[in-house]
């Protein structure tokens, strides 16, 4: 597990462009799966604003909504493919069958997601689980890595 703290959301940015740089190499490095993050905390704990972070670090120019009501957002970012997902107003898990759910990940894909465990069960196991919680104008995050490839990129991370 790695712990970090963020006084100020520009802290929080910063960090997010650095990991982008690591997510990046894994997935030039050319994985059998895609790499897939969950993003916990509660309601403004700032999942969508790290997200946002990444999505830029990749090289994307434009905007970052919170896919609330479509539930994923795709930012193509040849030869990758950003998929943000926010399953907070999802009701029924079997929604997710019906947007074709496994189509997203695949090799060579990021996949975000806010609020996955209401898609529990129709969605892949996450390879590193990031909390964001609170603390005071602040926030505390964690890294837990979820699997091998989990692991090593976050061992790679730290070693930075
Ligand atoms: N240290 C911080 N890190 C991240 N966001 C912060 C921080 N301080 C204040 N904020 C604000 O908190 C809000 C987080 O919103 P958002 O990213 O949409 O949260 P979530 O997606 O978790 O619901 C934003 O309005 C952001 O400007
Ligand atoms: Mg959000």
């Amino acid at each position: 597990m790695t712990a970090l703290h963020f006084d100020n959301e520009s802290q929080l940015l910063a960090f997010g462009q650095q990991f982008a740089q690591t997510l990046r190499h894994y997935l030039e490095a050319g994985q059998e799966h895609s790499l897939t993050i969950y993003l916990n905390g509660e309601l403004g704990a700032g999942k969508t604003t790290l997200t946002r972070s990444i999505v830029q670090a990749f090289g994307h120019t434009g905007n970052v909504k919170s896919p609330t009501y479509t539930l994923v957002e795709e930012y193509a970012i040849p030869p990758f493919g950003i998929y943000h997902f926010d399953l907070y107003r999802l009701s029924d898990p079997e929604e997710l069958e019906f947007m074709g759910i496994r189509d997203y990940f695949r090799p060579q894909t990021l996949c975000l997601l806010e609020w996955a465990s209401r898609g529990q069960g129709m969605i892949p196991e996450a390879d590193i689980v990031v909390e964001i919680e609170y603390a005071g104008e602040g926030r505390d995050l964690t890294l837990h890595p979820q699997s091998r490839v989990g692991e090593n990129l976050l061992a790679n991370f730290n070693a930075k």
